[in-house]
């Protein structure tokens, strides 16, 4: 295969606009949703150091080689797969690989678009003025009582499909390049601004305290999955949505510093986002695991009490929507790309396609919130006790599929592909051995193993205390 073949479905304009792409893929719900309920729910500082870990050792790695696979096959993940495994003679079976990534990331859309239904909701709601001076109760029971009704749910559902459709419908350049370029940096000012309310707050060093002062007693074999799984989903890897996005990158642009820039920008968000909820939890006596709900039971009340909080409260939820845009465009387009490469449709015709069978797969979200919120499928295996149809997607993708997939990419990528070809894609030159190197073992060994280590840990078939137990002590 040519390395000088370029993606039928076009290019970024260069480098800072696949930084924007990627980050605006990156920077979603994950970081201003997830990041803090599982925080929460987790018991705080240590969560977030095995986070960080995970994003440095395992994250960044296999971002570059996403990306670094993307580049070389130009296509769908599923097609790119399958020719970069042929050109070294490897198992045609590597498609599948590219196969389940898409799988994954239409199940992982089909809640994404609940919850960013939940935050278009939000929008009109704050702009109302119905939280000017709300109460943690009241915020709370506001909340209940919108994700008990099915219909509301379903009708912001739809929007946000429709308006992830209508993107994708457009291409690269035109549709998804343009929708990052203004509203990330946006973002970022409305964070700042809420990161000075919150500071304010008699509770800010009890927010700090919570987020990095780690407490490894709190921390259990599961919470450790939940945060590499986690190091998985905000970065948008495991599943080829970077992959896709990498198939779109000219030539020239360097794959590990960029790589390195979306990572640590996605993480400062991802803290940030922290730094303001956990403090406005403490100063109003809510509950940091209160889980989904909770940025959407404490932010209003913030918003409710600070002076322009009408006017920030909303933009904050517009911005909210646009980084679940920005990202869930990213979960659909390896889907889409492969529909129009394999079955000659339209962009068009094929983000509908794929929109439609995500919409439905939604339903199951929104009934897990009210009339399905008993049905608890899993309720014999005692880790899925209490968890909904909804919290099993979100273990099944973020937990399993995401983490495999992103052992499989490290795995390809260090070990199938021939070394001549992965230091020509990373432009390596004798300056940056050493950097190839550390990548190099970085996805051979202690990506994959860290994986499987934390596997085998939560199924309690192996434990590392005991091991190191016997090694140190
Ligand atoms: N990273 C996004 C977030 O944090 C979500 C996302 C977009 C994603 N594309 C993905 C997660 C691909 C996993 C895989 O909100």
């Amino acid at each position: 295969m040519s390395t000088s073949r370029t993606s039928m479905h076009g290019e970024w304009s260069g480098r800072f606009a696949f930084i924007l792409a990627a980050t605006g893929s990156a920077v979603g719900l994950g970081n201003i949703w997830k990041f803090p309920y599982i925080t929460g729910e987790n018991g705080g500082g240590a969560f977030v150091l095995v986070y960080l870990i995970c994003i440095a050792c395992i994250g960044i790695p296999i971002m570059m080689a996403e990306v670094m696979l993307g580049r070389r096959g130009r296509q769908s993940p599923i097609n790119t797969m399958r020719d970069l495994a042929e050109e070294v003679g490897a198992s045609k079976h590597w498609k599948y690989l590219g196969w389940a990534g898409v799988i994954a990331g239409l199940l992982i859309l089909s809640y994404y678009s609940v919850i960013a239904g939940w935050a278009l909701a939000y929008v009109f709601r704050t702009a109302s003025g119905v939280f000017t001076n709300v109460t943690g109760d009241g915020a709370s029971s506001l909340f209940s009582r919108f994700v008990a009704d099915p219909e509301k749910l379903l009708a912001w559902h739809t929007i946000f499909m429709v308006m992830t459709m209508a993107v994708v419908a457009r291409g690269v350049k035109g549709g998804l390049e343009k929708a990052v370029r203004f509203l990330m940096p946006t973002l970022f000012v409305i964070l700042i601004i809420l990161l000075g309310y919150a500071m304010n707050l008699g509770e800010f060093s009890r927010g700090v305290v919570f987020l990095f002062n780690p407490d490894f007693s709190k921390i259990s074999a599961s919470g450790v999955l939940t945060a590499m799984g986690h190091a998985f989903f905000t970065l948008s890897l495991g599943m080829g949505a970077i992959m896709v996005y990498g198939s779109y990158l000219p030539k020239n642009v360097s794959i590990a510093k960029t790589s390195i820039i979306i990572a640590l920008m996605d993480t400062l968000v991802a803290l940030v986002a922290g730094l303001i909820i956990f403090p406005i939890v403490f100063a109003n006596g809510l509950e940091p695991g209160s889980g989904p709900g909770l940025i959407f039971q404490t932010l209003p009340i913030a918003f409710g009490h600070m002076p322009g909080g009408t006017f920030f409260g909303t933009l904050f939820f517009i911005l909210l929507v646009f980084a679940a845009w920005t990202s869930s465009i990213s979960l659909i387009e390896p889907a889409v790309a492969w529909l129009v490469e394999n079955r000659g449709h339209t962009r068009i015709y094929a983000a509908v396609i794929m929109g439609v069978v995500t919409w439905l797969l939604g339903l199951l979200t929104i009934l897990s919130f009210n009339l399905w919120s008993d049905f608890k499928p899993l309720s014999s295996i005692s880790a899925f006790e209490n968890s909904t149809i909804f919290d099993l997607l979100d273990y099944l993708t973020a937990n399993i599929m995401l983490p495999i997939g992103g052992l499989l990419i490290a795995v390809f990528a260090g070990w199938v592909m021939k070394r001549e070809t992965t230091m020509q894609e990373l432009s390596i030159n004798d300056v940056m051995h050493k950097g190839y190197r550390a990548w190099q073992i970085l996805v051979r060994y202690v990506a994959p193993a860290a994986v499987v280590i934390v596997f085998l840990k939560v199924t309690g078939i192996f434990d590392i205390a005991t091991i190191f137990e016997a090694i140190f002590g």
